[in-house]
């Protein structure tokens, strides 16, 4: 029987390849990282393969960098990159990162309008509140989460009401009267609030969608509340599938909480599937994925990320349980590796190349059936409504991808053969918010 609804698909766009030091490998194109014909021919393949839209991370400081991490590197500046990549798309949605942290509304509420017009509607917003960075503007300590997500909630109050600004209709232009615009249709906004206050209205055009989509990744308390709030999209990282399906009641309960439809917020947790024509064909790349890891960067990498000393640590030891914070403020991902050092016992060098690997989300090495076999059990089991697709490598490993495991979906009937409709909200089934 085919199902009702297909998967929502997006993919993580690292063009260095999700897997930590998969630059490495033959055929990388890892002298081209920053270019755009590369990032656009890895966009040609996403949007061959119909896929929902490519999705850009951003973060605003150096220091993955300096710790030997290539893959997170920040050379893809979102908006510019996305502009862009609308001139040479058609279809596929464009989703980029942007902090509330650094910036101001009115800047963010323009650039997104402009990109969903240069677009013709595919543009989409991942709201982050960052927690590193805030160093390169000024401000020494970073800000509580408390009050990071209390700046992120009043600032995509304040972007939305600028979207809502222009009345759809407000563009007459009447020649015979020499008006352009029915001004009467423009809004100030008026807003005075504990980090903002702007005037209004926006000085463009209300775009293609209305408002452009919104996604959020918070797993935090404060995070949680904000994207059960305003988001389109969820993305998380949930390596399991137990906890995923309690995440996504969880998640969905608090949505329907809000007076929203649970349908209308898509759940789409990372996956990084790695793909053979054969079980240990899968499992060779894998290994060689993992041949490339650089031992002594992972070492600082993971030691940063879980905010430990290692440097005393040998390989093949595990991280002492008594090392590990109880602190909930640790964080989701914290937890996940927590788990895999103290319950199933993974050694430094094993977490090491897990981390490299996935970085906390689910990963996969097999034939493209038995991946897609994975990902129609935890679809039909309500663990997500979709995927973010992670790259293991590229571009070789997205041509995998888009060439075995979404042909895969589409024959199943669990993936688009074709595009629904011409915006992002069309190909995700969200209606167009009136102003
Ligand atoms: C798939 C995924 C992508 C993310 N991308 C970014 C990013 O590009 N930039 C960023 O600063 N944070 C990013 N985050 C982090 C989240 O925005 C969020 O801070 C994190 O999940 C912790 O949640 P919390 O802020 O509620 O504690 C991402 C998280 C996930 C799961």
């Amino acid at each position: 029987m085919k199902p009702q609804k297909h998967m929502v698909l997006t993919t993580f766009m690292l063009p260095a390849g999700y897997h930590k030091d998969s630059w490495r490998m033959e055929g990388s194109r890892a002298e081209e990282l920053g270019n755009l014909d590369f990032v656009a021919d890895l966009t040609a393949m996403a949007e061959a393969a119909k896929l929902d839209a490519v999705f850009f991370g951003d973060i605003v400081h150096a220091n993955t960098v300096m710790r030997g991490d290539i893959k997170m590197n920040g050379f893809y500046e979102p908006m510019t990159v996305l502009a862009a990549l609308a001139a040479r798309t058609k279809n596929i949605g464009l989703i980029g990162t942007m902090s509330t942290s650094f910036s101001e509304p009115y800047n963010l509420a323009r650039q997104l309008c402009g990109l969903d017009h240069m677009s013709n509607g595919r543009a989409g917003w991942n709201i982050v509140t960052s927690s590193d960075g805030f160093s390169n503007y000024g401000v020494e300590d970073v800000p509580d989460p408390a009050v990071r997500y209390r700046r992120a909630t009043e600032f995509v109050d304040v972007v939305q009401r600028l979207w809502d600004s222009w009345s759809d209709d407000a563009i007459i232009v009447d020649r015979a009267s020499g008006e352009y615009v029915d001004r009467s249709k423009l809004k100030a906004i008026r807003h005075k609030g504990e980090f903002f206050e702007v005037e209004g209205p926006i000085n463009m055009p209300r775009s293609p969608q209305g408002r452009p989509v919104l996604v959020q990744a918070g797993s935090s308390g404060p995070g949680m509340d904000l994207g059960s709030s305003v988001a389109d999209g969820i993305y998380t990282a949930q390596p399991f599938k137990e906890p995923s399906i309690e995440f996504y009641t969880k998640f969905k309960n608090m949505v329907a909480e809000k007076g929203r439809n649970p349908d209308d917020v898509k759940i789409i947790p990372g996956i990084l599937p790695i793909l053979g024509d054969t079980e240990k064909e899968a499992q060779d790349l894998a290994n060689e994925l993992a041949s490339y890891v650089h031992l002594g960067n992972g070492r600082k990498q993971v030691g940063a990320d879980l905010k430990m000393d290692l440097s005393e640590l040998e390989f093949d030891e595990a991280i002492p349980v008594a090392w590990f914070s109880d602190d909930p403020r640790m964080g989701s991902r914290y937890q996940i590796y927590r788990k895999k050092s103290v319950d199933m016992g993974m050694t430094l060098r094993e977490l090491i190349v897990d981390l490299a690997r996935s970085t906390g989300h689910q990963w996969m090495a097999g034939t493209p059936s038995q991946v897609a076999d994975r990902m129609v059990d935890w679809f039909e089991s309500k663990a997500c409504d979709g995927f973010n697709l992670n790259a293991p490598f590229n571009p070789g490993g997205f041509k995998l991808i888009c060439d075995k495991l979404v042909p895969e979906l589409q024959d199943r009937g669990y993936f688009r053969s074709e595009y629904e409709g011409t915006t992002l909200r069309d190909n995700l089934g969200l209606s167009r918010p009136t102003a």
